[in-house]
């Protein structure tokens, strides 16, 4: 195990530029390097992430600072949770994602697809604004149940996430700015927000009690689900927990498929292979999930973008008692990074990391691997998002032929997904 270093200096004029780059300046072959005097360090091999997040995982938690800004955004979830409380919510929260209602989803996320995509017009289109859209209605829908355009309610919870979520980016890109308890127009902007989002979300929860039908979508999961306990989870449980999975969802899900989608727009032939296997889908006689099985293209399209465009650059925590990481003593408070983009993108793991090559032998529990995490905290949607990938990329690829006829490629940047500098065009026409 290899220790390396980066200048302090150095490492925060990348970071002002930008955090991609601040990535780059990470030594080659170290296991972990620190920085400067600080108590940080940045796991920065496979070995050593696997060792914070799975091996030692016990050791560390989120960052306070971290989680506080969801939770001053959002309120408390699993994403903010910790020790007990998260492990007493995870249990009854993660059968929800679970194989037994993944065909009703996935035909849930098939019609909110080709709706969406049937509505575009042939010529230019910000593929990045398209995504957020599409993937805010997969979630009305396969989370929350809620027709989107013709209810008041959908209305009412997308736009007020919206204004949530510009608050929390700025929160994170500016962490010297005013907390929530300064009274600043922002915050309290924020906080009417917030107030409206529980209050939408309280009256969708008692609406869908009412009823007696049994639904497939999340919310109606988690309405059935039973806490350690034996009693039903409580509705404020259930409010949090579905905000917190359209946050944790959203962007991310809506980042994978605008790379995914620029790749494709460049590989017009890859594109109709993609295409040919959402024509087929739901096809055969069988369920959605067994024919998304046989989805060999898309499904490679997927997995080189995850490793390529990890919507989450970076993992973060901090250690919550001495421990040991590649050999170093690690005080309690020390803050590690892990650099999934860096990771993912080695040398030493990838033949040529920085090609997009669906071709290249791929196993997701292959090393270096991790763009929905590892260990006990692991990406409760990955299956969620998987299935919508898979989906949304063949069933637009079938209704519709990119291309990207802009001079500059588009610059990655962190906000606080892997998003597109700016916006992202390709122009569309109907494939015939
Ligand atoms: C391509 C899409 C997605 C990516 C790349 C992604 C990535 C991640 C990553 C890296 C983590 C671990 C964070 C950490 O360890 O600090 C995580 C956690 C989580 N994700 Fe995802 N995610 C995606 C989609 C989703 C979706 C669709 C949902 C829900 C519908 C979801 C729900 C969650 C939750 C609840 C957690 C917290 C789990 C816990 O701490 O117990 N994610 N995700």
């Amino acid at each position: 195990m290899t220790i390396g270093h980066v200048k302090l200096g150095d490492l925060v004029k990348a970071a002002r530029r930008d955090n991609l780059e601040s990535m780059a300046l990470l030594p080659d072959g170290a296991d972990v390097s620190t920085v400067g005097k600080l108590p940080f360090v940045v796991a920065q091999s496979h070995t050593s992430a696997q060792r914070v997040l799975v091996e030692d995982a016990e050791s560390y938690r989120k960052p306070w600072v971290v989680r506080q800004v969801i939770v001053d955004g959002l309120g408390e979830n699993l994403f903010t949770l910790d020790g007990d409380r998260w492990l007493a919510r995870r249990k009854p929260v993660a059968p929800v994602f679970g194989l037994h209602n993944l065909d009703a989803l996935a035909s849930l996320m098939l019609t909110t697809v080709d709706e969406a995509a049937s509505t575009w017009h042939p010529g230019e289109i910000d593929i990045q604004e398209a995504m957020t859209d599409l993937t805010i209605r997969v979630a009305l829908r396969g989370l929350l149940g809620v027709e989107e355009n013709n209810n008041e309610l959908a209305i009412e919870v997308r736009r007020t996430f919206e204004e949530i979520l510009e608050w929390i980016t700025y929160r994170f890109n500016s962490p010297l700015s005013p907390p929530l308890l300064a009274p600043t127009p922002r915050n309290r902007r924020l906080r009417k927000s917030k107030a409206n989002l529980q209050a939408a979300m309280h009256e969708l929860v008692a609406h869908r009690r009412a009823q007696s039908t049994r639904s497939m979508d999340i919310l109606g999961q988690l309405l059935q689900a039973q806490s350690g306990d034996g009693t039903e989870l409580a509705d404020k449980a259930i409010v949090d927990e579905c905000i917190g999975f359209m946050f944790a969802g959203h962007e991310t899900t809506a980042s994978t498929l605008t790379w995914a989608l620029y790749e494709l727009s460049l590989r017009p032939d890859l594109q109709a292979a993609v295409a040919a296997e959402g024509g087929a889908l739901g096809m055969a006689n069988e369920g959605l999930v067994t024919s998304l099985q046989s989805m060999p293209t898309t499904e490679a399209v997927m997995h080189e973008t995850l490793r390529m465009y990890p919507a989450g650059i970076s993992i973060v925590r901090s250690a919550k008692r001495t421990t040991e990481l590649a050999g170093k003593k690690l005080r309690r408070g020390t803050l590690v990074m892990i650099p999934v983009y860096s990771i993912q993108r080695s040398e030493s793991l990838w033949e040529n990391p920085n090609e997009f090559n669906p071709n290249r032998e791929y196993d997701e529990r292959a090393e270096g691997s991790l763009p929905f995490g590892l260990g006990p905290r692991r990406c409760l949607g990955a299956r969620f998002a998987r299935t919508e990938l898979l989906i949304a990329l063949s069933r637009i690829c079938r209704q519709w032929e990119l291309t990207f006829t802009q001079d500059e490629p588009p610059r990655p940047i962190t906000a606080p997904s892997l998003r597109a500098e700016g916006t992202l065009n390709l122009d569309i026409a109907r494939r015939g």
